[in-house]
């Protein structure tokens, strides 16, 4: 069997990690919205005020912090003022992206709503594409200013006195793409213009999200930070708290069809994400050196070929113990680097893209990537500590794409929190458990608990027939942990998510 080695080091800290790394993301977009989210009051559907209860209690179970809404390029063809007021009075409009009719049944006060009743922070996206400096700024003032000017008060009129006091707010969305087609220097210059109007309606603690590169766009994050730094002086003012990448690790076979050599290969890419966390940082690095702007991944997942059967632009698929072992590798890079990434929103939360959850009319089930966010919520607010891991390289070849490469076996996390040391381990191995040896350096603990996500397939999922073939195993093994160079051993299945609690 293969072996690894892993030492924590509990007092070597990284940062704390923001629990909104593991946000969300739901956009009018196929069935997130409506059928996910939303169902309406008359619906045989249980629901409060419109909103299924059974995904607002799944999704309350794996602590949601934060939800990005409403798009995606639906943000940036998307006027707010459709989505507010009585409710049979609101337009009907075309989603020009997605194939649908927009009701806009779900709108601003159902969204916080919504956030609500999860737990979550909202995070608003505005429309920079087709819209205006000041349709967002009337936006915030809508959903932010307490009270007394005719926007606040049409807000109380429409059923919220008190202000939302929405957090984030993203001044457009890949307005590379979808989002204007603008270029670096173009969104620059329009970028400054939306937050001359944003800024002095910021109040404490809400901040401005700037659309940042696909993917690792190195050249888009240069151009656009030199040109919007432009004449700040020094050590510049960077005119913004979070700077938001896009990156899907795409696919490799379909959502539930794969070779091994497929199953590396989309593991590989979905690794592709540290290398984008390094050079985007180091790039934020030059232009503001007191690093008082987070780095923003606020779409990521994988993103598979059209499911057969289901509307091409619908983006429904669905999710494998290989979309868990994604999930997890991605959240281990955004905790390793905790001193830097202060959210991360997953493309989507419901039945688009990686989704957490999936409806069949009044059916529902959690997916592998669902159970993942729900073991990795200890992590949330806890120290990044530095964790070694070294064991064997898997070396692979996806034919079919004429593609090979190497990852290694063992990667994962830890944190340091309320007396414990939280370590995520992956084993990306198809079909080899390892045995690795855990040590905490210069401390000494109790392994307490242990939830693995593991399955005999590689290709397991849930079905609404069959809606736990996929779920944890969590157990209490109750083994001493010994400092130093000794340890205890533990088996890692193939294909696996562990997440250990250690009692220090
Ligand atoms: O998540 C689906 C789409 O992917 C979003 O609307 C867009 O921002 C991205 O290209």
């Amino acid at each position: 069997m293969a072996a690894a080695r892993v030492i924590v080091i509990p007092d070597e800290v990284i940062g704390t990690i923001n629990p909104n790394i593991y946000g969300h993301f739901a956009e009018h977009l196929g069935g997130c919205i409506y059928e996910g989210i939303w169902v309406g009051e008359d619906s045989p559907i249980p629901n409060r005020g419109g909103i299924r209860l059974d995904v607002v209690e799944a999704l309350c179970r794996i602590r949601p912090p934060v939800i990005r809404w409403p798009g995606g390029c639906f943000a940036d063809d998307y006027h707010w003022r459709d989505g507010v007021g009585p409710q049979e009075q609101r337009p009907r409009r075309l989603n020009i992206w997605w194939d649908d009719v927009e009701t806009n049944q779900f709108g601003t006060h159902e969204f916080v709503r919504f956030c609500r009743m999860v737990g979550a922070e909202p995070y608003i996206c505005g429309n920079v594409g087709s819209g205006s400096p000041r349709e967002m700024r009337d936006w915030v003032e809508y959903a932010n200013y307490p009270g007394g000017t005719t926007l606040s008060d049409e807000r109380a009129a429409n059923g919220n006195p008190e202000p939302f006091n929405v957090r984030y707010w993203g001044v457009g969305n890949e307005n590379w793409g979808c989002g204007g087609g603008f270029t670096p220097e173009e969104y620059a210059a329009a970028y400054r213009r939306f937050a001359t109007y944003l800024r002095p309606l910021q109040r404490e603690a809400m901040s401005l999200i700037a659309c940042g590169p696909a993917g690792n766009d190195t050249a888009w994050t240069r151009r656009f930070l030199e040109r919007v730094t432009e004449g700040l002086g020094g050590r510049r003012n960077v005119p913004f708290q979070g700077y938001a990448a896009h990156y899907y690790c795409g696919t490799a076979g379909t959502a539930t069809e794969y070779t091994d050599g497929q199953w590396y290969h989309l593991l590989s890419r979905a690794r592709e994400m540290e290398t984008l966390v390094l050079q985007q940082r180091a790039i934020l690095d030059g232009f503001d050196p007191d690093r008082k702007v987070g780095l923003i991944v606020d779409e990521w997942g994988a993103w598979h070929p059209v499911e057969e059967g289901t509307n091409p632009r619908h983006l429904y698929q669905q999710n494998t113990q290989r979309d868990a072992l994604v999930a997890a590798l991605s959240l281990d890079i955004f905790n390793r680097h905790a001193d830097k990434v202060v959210m991360a929103n997953i493309a989507q939360s419901i039945n688009v893209l990686q989704a957490m959850v999936l409806t069949d009319g009044a059916r529902m089930l959690t997916t592998p990537t669902y159970h993942v966010y729900g073991m990795y919520a200890a992590h949330q607010g806890k120290q990044a500590v530095r964790a070694i891991v070294n064991g064997d390289t898997i070396d692979w070849a996806d034919p079919e794409a004429d593609a090979n490469g190497s990852i290694p076996q063992l990667t994962g996390s830890a944190s340091v929190g309320d007396g414990a040391v939280t370590l995520s381990l992956v084993n990306s191995h198809a079909d080899e458990p390892v045995e690795a040896t855990l040590a905490l350096y210069g401390a000494e603990g109790t392994l307490e608990t242990r939830s693995t996500l593991a399955a005999d397939d590689i290709h397991a999922h849930n079905t609404f027939e069959v809606p736990e073939a996929v779920t944890p195993k969590v157990d209490h093994p109750d083994m001493a942990v010994v400092g130093g160079r000794d340890g205890i051993t533990v088996t890692l299945p193939p294909a696996s998510v562990t997440v250990l609690g250690i009692a220090l």
